[in-house]
């Protein structure tokens, strides 16, 4: 097969990949218990469905402009001076077939061949594969043993002439941890005095725990937004249970704005018009869903670490958001790869291997899906590593 280097360098998305391995086996009747889900089981909120409803029986759903509808902006500029602080004009958003796209879109319009794009681990699965697919070179830091965060000075270790961008993603899939206002104050000093971009990935900023609240990079920028390096994504996909809508968006200066619209319009037109009418009811109703689905996480979360504190040799750092817990295994069995396999093989339960995230010896496990898959889960695992 003729394919491109590029193509076959890259590697498959693992939690898709399980997805659909999970449904497969639920298709066969198998009594599986999905640990590995990265989406809500709670319904949209109503004004999604009204607005996207409202657009289709009109009868007319078009392209859109590029980098998205001007009601779309206006809830999403509204949303990001609620929740960060800064309020960004039109020519500051792009809007994109969800955060995964809003974060591609940023890669190929700032990395240049060979470039350096710095990202913590435990890191998001796409993070080294979307770098490798704008010509990048992913550069991994590691915390250190027992630790799930890294320091600002262990990036700035790692930063070098060819250093284009930094990835955060806070609070953090897979680990659950929230950065302190103190690293994020840091590191945007850091990218401001060097000039490199602040991508922040602010996809689980909504779902926060303990009355903690994610600190936005925009906070402890000394820049107007258009002269600021710091580019924020999000998304409806989590906040709001609307994964399926693929809406994310971007907030970023001008500039980088034009390039990343300059992409999208080569590569998709515009998001679908359905998905933008559905997000921004959603964004301008959904207010009380978000809280009550934040909430009836923070309660799932405390199921998840009471199931796993019976796990005897189990290190857990208790998850402050998100709705993953990124346990340590270790003292059972280090290849997580092949302890994922066990589970699956031997318990019918499905783990992320944290070797997928860039730290061995950990799994990823959802408490996203019913508090009762969460305990039967557990106790099956609990079964097996005895
Ligand atoms: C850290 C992180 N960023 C981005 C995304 C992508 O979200 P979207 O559905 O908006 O593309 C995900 C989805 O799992 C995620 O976990």
């Amino acid at each position: 097969m003729n394919l491109s280097r590029l193509a076959l360098s890259l590697g498959q998305s693992a939690t898709l990949k399980l997805n659909e391995l999970a449904n497969n086996l639920r298709a066969e009747g198998k009594p599986v218990i999905h640990l590995g889900g990265g989406e809500p089981e709670e319904r949209i909120p109503g004004g999604a469905a009204a607005e996207s409803r409202r657009l289709l029986d009109g009868g007319f759903v078009r392209y859109t402009p590029v980098s998205g509808t001007a009601p779309l902006k206006k809830e999403i500029a509204a949303y990001t001076s609620r929740h960060y602080g800064v309020e960004p004009g039109p020519k500051n958003i792009v809007v994109a077939s969800g955060a995964k796209q809003a974060i591609y879109n940023f890669l190929v319009s700032v990395v240049d061949p060979g470039d350096q794009v710095v990202f913590p681990a435990p890191y998001w699965v796409s993070y080294p594969e979307m770098v490798r697919l704008a010509y990048g070179m992913p550069v991994v830091v590691r915390p250190r043993e027992g630790r799930l965060t890294v320091s600002a000075g262990d990036i700035e270790a790692h930063i070098t002439s060819r250093t284009k961008a930094i990835l955060l993603n806070s609070p953090n899939n897979p680990s659950g941890q929230v950065y302190s206002e103190d690293f994020i104050r840091e590191m945007v000093e850091i990218c401001e005095h060097r000039n490199i971009y602040l991508l922040m990935d602010d996809i689980y900023n909504s779902l926060v725990f303990d009355g903690l609240k994610a600190p936005s990079a925009f906070n402890f920028s000394k820049r107007p937004l258009n002269d600021s390096p710091i580019v924020s994504v999000n998304g409806v996909s989590k906040t709001f249970s609307m994964t399926g809508f693929r809406i994310g968006w971007s907030v970023a200066n001008e500039a980088v704005t034009q390039a990343m619209t300059k992409v999208q319009a080569q590569v998709s037109s515009c998001p679908s018009a359905l998905s933008q009418a559905a997000a921004a009811g959603a964004l301008r109703e959904g207010d009380g869903f978000a809280e009550a689905l934040r909430a009836g996480l923070e309660k799932k979360r405390d199921v998840m670490a009471a199931e796993l504190s019976k796990l005897g040799k189990v290190k857990l750092h208790k998850p402050q958001g998100t709705f993953y817990s990124f346990p340590d295994f270790s003292a059972y069995e280090k290849d997580s790869a092949k302890l994922a396999a066990r589970l699956l093989a031997e318990a019918m339960v499905v783990t992320v291997p944290g070797a997928e995230f860039g730290l061995e010896g950990h799994l990823r496990l959802s408490y996203c899906g019913s508090a009762a898959d969460i305990v039967e889960g557990v106790a099956r695992i609990r079964k097996v590593l005895k």
